[in-house]
């Protein structure tokens, strides 16, 4: 089953936005196999952003992630990495969708509360660098036949 790595960044931590986001996850119908609180290190941070290495923002991103707790979270279900990126909405939280996480909390590219797998090979790479398998649970919903034909 497909899978994508979700993360709240230290704003959404700091602006008591954890259940909100969790919230809007399992509404949707996806399934939570890996949840964590955790501090990030400099080095976690550089190897989860090194596609960004050399562009003007990345210090200011490196010190915005490790500045304060983060959410880290696997989420499962058919095709979740392109939904979970439409309900997250648009990079810059000016331009995100209304009803969109961004979109309807945020106004910062700088602060904009969550990451998101851009492709299920990002997510794959994301998910083995945060999360050891083990700490990984597979489950079958219970409710999964009044969710998915
Ligand atoms: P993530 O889910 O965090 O990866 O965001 P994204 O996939 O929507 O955007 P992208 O991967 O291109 O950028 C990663 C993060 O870097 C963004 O979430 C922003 O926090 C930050 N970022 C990207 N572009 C800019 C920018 O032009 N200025 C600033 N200040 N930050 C940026
Ligand atoms: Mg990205």
């Amino acid at each position: 089953m497909e899978r994508t790595f979700i993360a709240i960044k230290p704003d959404g931590v700091q602006r008591r936005l954890v259940g909100e986001v969790i919230s809007r996850f399992e509404e949707k119908g996806f399934t939570l196999v890996g949840l964590k609180l955790m501090s990030v290190s400099r080095e976690l941070a550089e190897s989860h952003y090194e596609v960004h290495k050399g562009k003007p923002f990345f210090d200011g991103l490196m010190k915005f992630i490790t500045s304060g707790p983060v959410v880290a979270m696997v989420w499962e279900g058919d095709g979740v990495v392109a939904a979970a990126r439409k309900m997250i909405g648009a990079t810059n939280p000016l331009t995100a969708e209304p009803g969109t996480i961004r979109g309807d909390y945020a106004v910062s590219v700088g602060r904009n509360l969550i990451h998101g797998s851009d492709a299920i090979e990002t997510a794959n790479r994301e998910i083995s660098l945060w999360f050891k398998e083990e700490d990984l649970i597979a489950w079958e919903p219970s409710i999964m036949s009044w969710l998915v034909e």
